[in-house]
């Protein structure tokens, strides 16, 4: 449980509060790619950490994110002409570039030297594997990108599509820490069961009875990244099955494996502290085959339909996640239909869209989830006295993946942590750490 001095730390990340302050030590993604998809595209509205926000491409096609309004008198960016190398705001001409220097100030005799003294507010941006990723914060010039393996993948190993969330960011979160969650959330009586997410990834979900989360311990290793966490399950054969799952500073998890060779990260990036985006992410060192974009990019199971035109799932909380009484009755606990979208049912109101944790009644089996918010309030509390965290500084410390592997049960901890720590680590791709 956490006080409610605890909660608020952890749940607003504004400017100037002390998580805000920790987020925009890390690049986040602010954006899809494709929403602004070529060169002097139309400018797009994005709200990020409670900033409002105008994303554009000029010219060159390297992206910008600015303040939504004008310096000279607060008109909005988002009607301005994006021509020529910067976004012209419409009410009188003003024009700034995407590193926010004015460049043109046309109505006005003194333009030509006034410009020089004016700036509109600008983040630096850098595309990579389908989205454009953003610094808020204080470094300049700021830090390298963290050096995921992802970053510098070609396009055919990546996806990526982001759904809007009407909910504080960590309540999404938590769930990818929650190992009993599964066994209830997920649960169906018939792996076979059409239009489920067992049909289409047997590997996922669990079926009524199974209780193998009560038998899992956990290790838990504190790192510039974040913190590496191993589950242990004991096996039938004498063996235990480990399985990384790491949390990534500010807001990344490493959500385990979805198939031979497939990686899932998801990222929860706040719009303001009551509703955020979910990037989700599947990555892989080959080539997708065709196979997997049936079954992890565009089955429905993964990756749900979307309302046309918005980043809102169709099964969303205006239907009650077309929640199926029927089905809940006879084949699966929860009567909604995929993986996501139970989890979407259950975190977008946890006493309301930011839960107050000074509510909460934890067990033994929330230990996961309680480490990591441990692991973001010490960060966050230590860079409120002035020390700043290690991992923007250290990309290479990001280089690190899920892993799922049979290992013999005598082995100490120590000696699980080194096994998995080799296994972590894959081939590399292109330049190292990608280049801004
Ligand atoms: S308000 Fe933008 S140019 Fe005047
Ligand atoms: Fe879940």
């Amino acid at each position: 449980m956490l006080s409610r001095e605890e909660n608020n730390m952890l749940t607003q990340t504004g400017k100037g509060t002390p998580m805000g302050e920790l987020f925009r030590r890390f690049w986040l993604p602010a954006l899809l790619s494709e929403e602004i998809p070529s060169a002097d595209c139309p400018p797009v509205r994005v709200k990020l950490l409670g900033e409002s926000l105008i994303a554009f491409r000029d010219s060159n096609g390297t992206p910008g994110l600015v303040d939504a309004y004008c310096p000279h008198r607060g008109a909005p960016l988002f009607f301005g002409r994006n021509e020529e190398c910067g976004i012209r705001c419409v009410y009188h001409g003003w024009k700034f570039d995407v590193d926010g220097n004015c460049v043109d100030l046309p109505n006005s005799p003194e333009g030509e030297t006034y410009k020089d003294k004016v700036r509109v507010k600008a983040y630096p941006c850098f595309d990579a594997a389908g989205m454009v990723f953003a610094y808020l914060g204080p470094q300049d010039p700021p830090p390298p990108p963290p050096g995921f393996d992802w970053m510098d993948l070609p396009d055919d190993r990546t996806y990526v599509r982001k759904y809007h969330l009407r909910c504080n960011y960590m309540q999404a979160m938590e769930g990818d820490y929650d190992p009993s969650h599964g066994a209830f959330l997920h649960m169906t009586r018939d792996r076979a069961m059409p239009g489920t997410i067992q049909d289409a990834s047997p590997a996922l979900g669990a079926l009524f009875g199974d209780q193998r989360f009560m038998r899992m311990s956990f290790i838990f290793d504190e790192t510039d990244f974040g913190m590496r966490q191993i589950s242990l399950t004991p096996e039938s054969g004498g063996t235990t099955m480990a399985l990384v799952n790491n949390y990534f500073f500010p807001t990344f998890t490493s959500a385990g494996i979805a198939g031979p060779g497939v990686y899932c990260s998801n990222m929860r990036i706040p719009i303001d502290d009551e509703s955020c985006y979910m990037y989700r992410f599947r990555w892989s060192y080959e080539p997708f085959t065709e196979h997997q974009r049936n079954q992890d990019r565009f089955g429905g199971f993964t990756y749900p339909e979307q309302i046309p035109g918005s980043f809102m799932a169709v099964e969303n909380k205006d239907n009650d996640y077309n929640v199926d009484r029927l089905l809940q009755k006879n084949f699966s606990y929860t009567g909604i239909k995929s993986f996501p979208i139970q989890d979407l049912a259950l975190v977008e109101d946890q006493w309301g869209p930011r839960a107050d944790r000074s509510r909460e009644h934890l067990v033994r089996t929330d230990e996961s989830m309680i480490r990591v918010r441990q692991r973001m309030l010490k960060a966050a509390r230590e860079l409120q006295e002035g020390q700043e965290p290690a991992g923007p500084n250290n990309p290479k410390a990001f280089r690190t993946h899920s892993v799922r592997t049979s290992l013999p049960s005598d082995l100490t901890n120590a000696e699980i942590m080194e096994r998995m720590k080799e296994l972590s680590v894959g081939p590399t791709y292109g330049p190292g750490v990608h280049a801004v």
